[in-house]
């Protein structure tokens, strides 16, 4: 811990693979305007690792007066950033990924340590993946591009794409690192500066991420405030400063978030939840679809994923061949240290989510006519005896009118149903209040292409449902969000604005 609160903490330069050490040395920070600083009231909350429920640091608490200066600092930095030359912008972001990569492996051990995700699995992945996406975004200054548009002789009319000033992005805890990078990555290139509320459950690598990237960015440019939602979330979002506001997490609070930025006027973005829908029909390859279940419901991720499939319909005709395949694959996982290479599952995020997701499982497990498989051992080590470790579920038997079915989980807790109708698979996998993602798993090829049209989700596939993708549109419908992310179009529709100029030269 930092005994002298004043004092800046030194960071090591250098990739460091003792994560228990950097964790303490993030402590009890904000990083604003170039600058690790502590909370204005000099609080903090602890950041435990959810794999011992022992504390590893703590985040500094921020409120609305840590708001105000980190969005001061990024106000008063934008006019400048704004005048870089785009491509010089998109430069220095690729820069920071290229930094990034040499830290990969401290990044996913950190990620480990504070997520409870496993390394191998899921935390050196997500650290990789935000070299990529800063990498993809760093390449597209020049495409901030406007158009000339017909209007009269003698009068040049042109649009240019302008940023919007202070992006304000708040984030989730379940991959923070690449939900941050879709948001500052393009709003940085755009022009724009950010401040980013991390999650409580998940402020220290994504503040190492921040630290990192002020090594090369002016100051100001991306900063960085830890706290609670009401306390810190929600001031950013009203601050009269901030003109955007990009947002992941939770229905409810998209809502108010989504609200307040109404009462200001100001665009927002929102990822939301998801349920989606994995349909299987009888032609599918049958091995590479239950392995596809697998990676589809984000397993290796204990299901905290807004694109978990955690509805899977299969055809009548290999429905219990497949449930019998699919626990036997997940049951052959190995749950443990999230440290530890051999370990595919990891732990839950925190006691909250872990109460919730047990309420679900003993709800299943207890409804008339459903049947639970509990896959993969509880891991046997002591030293994991208080970490929040969830044994994968695979229900068959719930019906509609089960919680399971309808509301987001966000655990390892899938639903398989038998189905013999095309038609009424797809209403029934349309009838959810989210659209997300989905997938189709089939070897005809016209009835893949159907699906893919009716299905009412943001993102559709076929044989296959990987996360996302650098400049593949990501975002869903109804209550799943508004807007997209990730793409060339989402930084150009999202970021900026279109500004008419009219030169009358006649
Ligand atoms: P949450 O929506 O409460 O938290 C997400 C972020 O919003 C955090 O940074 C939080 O501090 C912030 N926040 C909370 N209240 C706020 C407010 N009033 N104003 C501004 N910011 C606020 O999600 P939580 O509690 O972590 O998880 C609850 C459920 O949400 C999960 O079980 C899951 O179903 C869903 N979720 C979905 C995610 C996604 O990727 N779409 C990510 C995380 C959660
Ligand atoms: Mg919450």
């Amino acid at each position: 811990m930092n005994d002298r609160p004043d004092s800046a903490p030194v960071l090591p330069a250098a990739p460091t693979l003792d994560q228990a050490a950097l964790a303490r040395a993030l402590s009890g920070r904000h990083l604003i305007g170039g600058r690790l600083v502590p909370a204005a009231s000099a609080r903090s909350f602890d950041v435990i690792n959810p794999a011992t429920g022992e504390p590893i640091g703590n985040a500094a608490l921020g409120e609305a007066a840590d708001v105000d200066a980190a969005v001061r600092a990024a106000a008063a930095a934008q006019p400048a950033w704004a005048r870089v030359p785009a491509r010089k912008r998109g430069a220095m972001v690729a820069s920071c990924a290229a930094l990034l990569r040499e830290h990969v492996e401290e990044l996913g051990r950190l990620i480990a340590l504070e997520t409870g995700k496993a390394l191998r699995t899921e935390s050196r992945v997500e650290a990789n993946t935000v070299a990529d996406v800063l990498e993809f975004f760093g390449g597209l200054g020049s495409e901030l591009k406007g158009e000339s548009v017909p209007f009269a002789p003698d009068v040049l009319s042109v649009t240019v794409r302008e940023p919007l000033g202070v992006v304000g992005a708040i984030i989730p805890w379940n991959v923070p690192l690449l939900l941050m990078a879709l948001k500052i990555a393009p709003a940085l290139v755009a022009g724009n500066t950010v401040v980013v509320k991390s999650a409580e459950e998940a402020p220290l690598t994504v503040l190492r991420v921040c630290e990192l990237m002020n090594r090369i960015l002016p100051p100001g440019c991306f900063n960085i405030i830890s706290g609670y939602g009401p306390e810190c979330g929600a001031p950013l979002v009203e601050h009269p400063l901030v003109r955007k506001v990009t947002f992941t997490g939770s229905v409810e609070v998209g809502r108010i978030v989504a609200r307040a930025a109404s009462s200001k006027l100001i665009p927002v973005t929102l990822e939301l939840g998801g349920k989606s829908p994995m349909i299987v029909f009888s032609d599918c390859d049958f091995e590479k679809t239950v392995a596809g279940a697998i990676t589809s419901m984000r397993f290796t991720r204990q299901g905290q994923s807004c694109t978990a499939a955690s509805r899977i319909f299969v055809e009548r005709a290999i429905h219990d061949r497949f449930v019998e395949a699919l626990a036997a694959k997940v049951d052959a996982m190995v749950m443990g240290d999230p440290l530890d290479e051999k370990t595919d599952i990891g732990t839950i995020i925190s006691p909250e989510q872990f109460a919730k997701v047990r309420a679900y499982i003993e709800e299943g497990t207890r409804t008339a006519g459903a049947h639970a498989r509990a896959c993969s051992a509880m891991p046997d080590d002591p030293a994991l005896g208080k970490g929040l470790y969830v044994r994968p579920h695979i229900f068959t038997g719930l019906t509609r009118a089960s919680r399971l079915v309808r509301e987001e989980i966000f655990g390892p807790v899938t639903c398989v149903f038998p189905f013999d109708d095309a038609e009424a698979v797809l209403a029934e996998a349309n009838d959810s209040e989210y659209g997300l993602a989905a997938s189709v798993w089939t070897n005809d090829l016209k009835r893949a292409m159907r699906f893919a049209h009716r299905l009412e989700a943001g993102l559709v596939q076929v044989n296959q449902n990987l996360v996302v993708q650098a400049n593949l549109s990501y975002g869903g419908v109804k209550s799943s969000g508004l807007g997209k992310e990730a793409s060339l179009e989402a930084m150009l529709e999202h970021f900026t604005h279109k500004k008419t100029i009219m030169v009358n030269y006649a």
